[in-house]
């Protein structure tokens, strides 16, 4: 069991609390906040011992053994720094950074810190993912020739939040966009070609975009994400032998349809776990228990060069938006 410390009490964490607590034999140990009031309220909610007045002590609390940031994308970098050059592992929610090159300032820290370090992109971790991997390996869907995914939804414009203020590492891509491009990385690892379309938000920032992402032997992603409109967030991966098409919402525990080509045989999947949404949090927090026991400093299911090569991937798509950001 390791010692959580929570960097960061915004929505996400307390949906990463809740999930850890109810699922896994994981305990947040301590959380900070940059106002102290925040933390001890959010400690009170769910049950956390251990309250810190900065991210500062926090990290240096010698009863924490892991931090979660969940700060805005824009800190992301920073707070993992401050985690890692106090020695401790580090689990970031996505993106990692705000751009490749900020991923790869934090990778290099923490492999020579020796310390565990990942991108806490949970769907890789789903039971539906870890099924999905292995019918990909033992090549029942045959050669993979397409790709399709989208992530769309429909945020109130608040020129200051999250979602669309530059400074803080706003767009589409970077919050939402990184799902559907992180399946087509899963399925064919970075692509050799990236075109992108789309448009911009009142701010600056990507707000729409359209990506077809092409690989050497042809095979082709079509993914969309969009700030001002939901989409079906569903994904198919196609290959010649058959067809998976995942249910909607398709980066959540969910389930999915395999159809054989050119039949109308079809197979049903549906997660028998009875976790659902955000609880899906969970099994990110026990693989990265599970590699640390391991003795291992990054996780083979979701490395730091996939990280990497995502930012790359939204980089690529962003500069030819002409969006803008605080990026370094
Ligand atoms: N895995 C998922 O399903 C999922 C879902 C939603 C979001 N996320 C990711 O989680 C991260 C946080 O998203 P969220 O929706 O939880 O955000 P949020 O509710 O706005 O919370 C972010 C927290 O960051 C802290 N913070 C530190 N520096 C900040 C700054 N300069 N401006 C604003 N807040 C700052 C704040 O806490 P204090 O001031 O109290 O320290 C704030 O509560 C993002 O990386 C996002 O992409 C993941």
């Amino acid at each position: 069991m390791l010692r959580w410390g929570v960097l960061a009490p915004g929505r996400i964490a307390g949906g990463f609390v809740w999930a850890l607590h109810q699922h896994t034999d994981q305990r947040v140990h301590a959380v900070a906040s940059r106002a102290p009031e925040r933390a001890q309220r959010f400690a009170a909610t769910y049950g956390i011992a251990r309250v810190h007045e900065s991210y500062e002590q926090l990290v240096a609390d010698p009863q924490v053994d892991i931090v979660y940031v969940a700060s805005p994308h824009s800190e992301h970098k920073r707070q993992a720094l401050l985690a890692i050059a106090a020695g401790k592992h580090v689990l970031v929610e996505k993106p990692l950074a705000l751009d490749a090159g900020e991923a790869r300032d934090i990778a290099r820290a923490a492999r020579a810190a020796g310390v565990f370090a990942m991108e806490a992109l949970w769907s890789r971790f789903l039971p539906q993912t870890v099924l999905i991997e292995r019918l990909l390996r033992e090549g029942v869907l045959g050669d993979i020739r397409l790709v399709t995914a989208d992530f769309g939804g429909r945020f109130d414009f608040n020129p200051e939040g999250r979602i669309f203020n530059p400074a803080l590492g706003g767009g589409a891509l970077l919050d939402i966009g990184i799902y559907p491009i992180w399946l087509a990385h899963f399925v064919f690892g970075p692509p050799a070609h990236v075109h992108a379309t789309g448009s911009l938000a009142p701010t600056g920032v990507d707000g729409q975009a359209a990506l077809i992402l092409s690989y050497a032997t042809g095979a082709q992603a079509l993914l969309h994400t969009t700030l001002f409109a939901e989409t079906p967030q569903e994904a198919v991966i196609a290959g010649t032998h058959a067809r998976l098409q995942l249910d909607s919402r398709f980066f959540t525990p969910g389930g999915f349809t395999l159809k054989a080509a050119g039949s109308d045989q079809r197979l049903r999947w549906t997660d028998p776990s009875g976790i659902h949404g955000s609880e899906g949090l969970a099994y990110q927090a026990a693989a990265v228990a599970r590699h640390i026991a391991e003795g291992l400093t990054e996780s083979p299911m979701h490395p730091l060069e996939r990280s990497i090569a995502l930012l790359e991937t939204i980089d690529s798509a962003r500069g030819q938006l002409g969006a803008s950001s605080r990026a370094s």
